[in-house]
């Protein structure tokens, strides 16, 4: 799989949007997985260009750590746009049973055409897309069986392609289309570090903290405040500088002199948040678009 380090050049764009195009042309549905804590963050300018009138079935993954209702929200977003999102959790496999029937679900018309012209059993075949560190792999190896068809056994396919068998009907392209955020917008750049999409040695750690400290300060969760002992008045009305210290002299997190070692806290900030230990935060919802 690619590296949650990729830098994208317009050359690397152009090729992977050639790549994705010519796989459009032997697949019936793309499947677009997002993260649930950030679908618009982990979202791709300019897929809908890119596919064009391709039908799309949507996975909000990593949904064990997104906030049910406004994971619901997307769903419903999703809903009114036509296009079925599906929150899955493709570390343990939950909600992955709806996959499968939901691509027949999409394509239950061309389905009926087939059959109608006598074609039994169409195979229905698939493509996943998403930026790096999504959750494509970890997908793949949820839904995938073992055996992979063989190329020479599927006429039509070009050489080179493989396909992994997901259930008797439906076979998954083998290599993912690895997109590119929209890498300009700062807020999407934070959001996708602060998920850890986002390689944190480019980024200056306490700069991002004190950004997720004041998200945090204006709507702290429960398990955030207990985690360091504080309340909701002792960050409200600080900098977010000082809510850093704060959180650096809570843990003990000193160095020579008395300082707040302000970095180790950043760290340890963005590892707890990561981990899940401040509860379950989306960071973003339809109503942002
Ligand atoms: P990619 O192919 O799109 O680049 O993503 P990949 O599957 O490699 O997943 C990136 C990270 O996200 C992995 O964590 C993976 O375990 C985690 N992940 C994927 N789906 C889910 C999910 O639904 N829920 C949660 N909580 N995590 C998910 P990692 O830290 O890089 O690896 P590991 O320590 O989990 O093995």
């Amino acid at each position: 799989m690619q590296s949650q380090n990729i830098q994208w050049f317009p050359g690397h764009m152009t090729k992977t949007k050639r790549k994705i195009q010519a796989g459009l042309k032997l697949i019936d549905v793309v499947v677009e997985i997002l993260d649930a804590r950030i679908p618009i963050s982990s979202s791709n300018p300019d897929l809908a260009d890119i596919i064009q009138n391709k039908p799309k079935l949507v996975l909000l993954n990593k949904c064990d750590k997104a906030d049910r209702n406004a994971t619901n929200k997307w769903v419903e977003y999703y809903k009114k746009q036509g296009v079925t999102a599906i929150p899955v959790d493709c570390k343990s496999g939950r909600g992955l049973n709806r996959f499968v029937p939901a691509v027949r679900e999409i394509l239950a018309d061309k389905f009926k055409a087939q059959q109608a012209k006598g074609l039994k059993n169409p195979i229905l075949r698939v493509m996943i897309v998403g930026i790096p560190n999504v959750g494509k792999s970890s997908f793949i190896n949820k839904v995938s069986k073992q055996t992979r068809a063989k190329v020479e056994d599927r006429p039509g396919v070009t050489r080179g392609n493989q396909w992994y068998t997901i259930s008797k009907d439906l076979e998954m392209l083998d290599t993912p289309g690895v997109l590119w955020p929209k890498f300009e917008d700062e807020k999407v750049g934070r959001h996708l570090a602060f998920t850890g999409a986002i390689k944190d040695q480019i980024l200056d750690i306490e700069l991002l903290a004190m950004d997720f400290l004041e998200l945090m300060q204006n709507h702290p969760t429960d398990e955030f405040l207990a985690r360091f002992k504080l309340k909701k008045e002792d960050i409200t009305d600080i900098q977010p500088y000082d809510a850093l210290e704060l959180i650096g002299r809570k843990r003990g997190m000193l160095i020579s002199g008395g300082e707040i070692d302000t970095e180790r806290a950043a760290n340890l900030l963005f590892d707890e948040y990561r981990g899940g230990k401040f509860g379950l935060i989306t960071l973003e919802y339809p109503e942002d678009l």
